[in-house]
């Protein structure tokens, strides 16, 4: 077997169906073994947990092609806690770190022939998620789920790859203080779709969700965190008074990035919707954005310009732009534990 033929440099973000998926089920208070399976479909009950009270969560992370032809993956382990952690709030099982990391491997191994190419500009997106498949009909955890890991190529998440976006102020909210905004539940996400389709049918890319509790303080976007070039060349990352930002792993190592390699300030710190104005770049960041310029926010009909303008990417996030991905592609020494081979 060879690569897939696919038109690697244009293909979306979408999902391909790939050979083999990698799963694992949990019943009588203990998960199976799990295996390789080349069935992507799902048989379960009408009753099933997640069709009624969404018990489901999930992750996101990438494998990527290095200059030198290894398969290589980006932090996984924290993509393991930050499972476990979800399915803590959640009241679902935990998936093993150890497992959760060994069946990444496993599944990406199976699937080598879809990994795209160095400097293709795709990559592949690994998608583990845990649902709930046991009956329940009060309100209450299930006893049975299901850990599943899928891989699908993709391309840029935005359309125009590293052009600048535009965004807008939300009226909506994607999360209640205090509530899951900071866990990767699919719950989350269900907030966020009309929220999404409206931003889209005016031509906006994204929409930023203020804090839900004042609507005065910038939280993160549907998709990715957000980061902020201050005029000293300060990056400004914004936190959250209610904790309802997801805790990105992108966004973690960028600040690592920046202060420990690029010799940048970072301030992690509240920000307001009203000092926006002052900032001379933003960007939106996660596994799937990996760091995309926000050219523009709308506010109401009232437009946000930032000086990067419209045409590129800012300076300052262009260089943890290209350190950022030099680590992930293997050009870029990485900090020690970030790389992880799929062997
Ligand atoms: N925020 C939200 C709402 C997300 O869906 C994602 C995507 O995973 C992120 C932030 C970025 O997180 P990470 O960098 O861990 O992919
Ligand atoms: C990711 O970046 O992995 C996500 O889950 C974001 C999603 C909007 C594709």
């Amino acid at each position: 077997m060879g690569k897939k033929e696919l038109d690697w440099a244009n293909i979306g973000f979408s999902y391909i169906k790939t050979d083999y998926r990698y799963v694992s089920n949990y019943k009588d208070g203990k998960w199976d073994d799990g295996e390789i399976t080349t069935d992507a479909n799902i048989v379960m009950s009408e009753d099933a947990g997640v069709l009624h009270y969404a018990q489901e969560c999930f992750e996101g992370l990438k494998a990527y092609t290095t200059e030198d032809g290894k398969i290589v993956t980006f932090r996984p382990d924290l993509n393991a806690k930050r499972m476990v952690d979800s399915a803590a709030r959640l009241e679902m099982p935990q998936f093993p770190e150890d497992r959760f990391i060994d069946a990444v491997e496993k599944v990406v191994k199976a699937n080598q022939d879809w990994v795209p190419p160095f400097g293709s500009g795709a990559t592949l997106y690994i998608r583990p998620v845990m649902f709930a498949t046991g009956n329940v009909i009060g309100v209450k955890p299930a006893d049975e789920y299901q850990f599943r890991i899928f891989v699908t190529p993709v391309g840029p998440y935005f359309k125009g790859g590293a052009k600048p976006i535009v965004v807008k102020i939300s009226d909506f909210d994607r999360a209640a203080p205090h509530g899951t905004g900071n866990i990767k539940a699919g719950l989350n996400y269900a907030m966020s779709l009309h929220a999404i389709v409206t931003a889209h049918e005016e031509g906006f890319a994204e929409n930023v969700y203020l804090d839900a509790a004042t609507r005065t303080y910038i939280e993160e976007t549907g998709g990715a965190n957000i980061i902020f070039v201050d005029e000293n060349g300060t990056l400004v990352v914004p936190k959250s008074h209610s904790d309802s930002i997801l805790p990105s792993i992108t966004r973690r190592s960028i600040v690592y990035v920046a202060e420990n390699i690029l010799g940048m300030k970072v301030e992690e710190r509240y920000v307001k919707l009203e000092e926006v104005s002052s900032f001379k770049e933003m960007g939106l960041c996660g596994t799937a954005a990996v760091i995309s310029p926000v050219g523009k926010i709308n506010d109401h009909g009232k437009e946000i310009c930032f000086a990067s303008g419209m045409d590129e990417m800012g300076p300052t996030i262009k260089k943890l732009y290209e350190t950022l991905t030099g680590i992930q592609m293997g050009k870029v020494e990485a900090p020690a534990g970030w790389i992880h081979e799929i062997k």
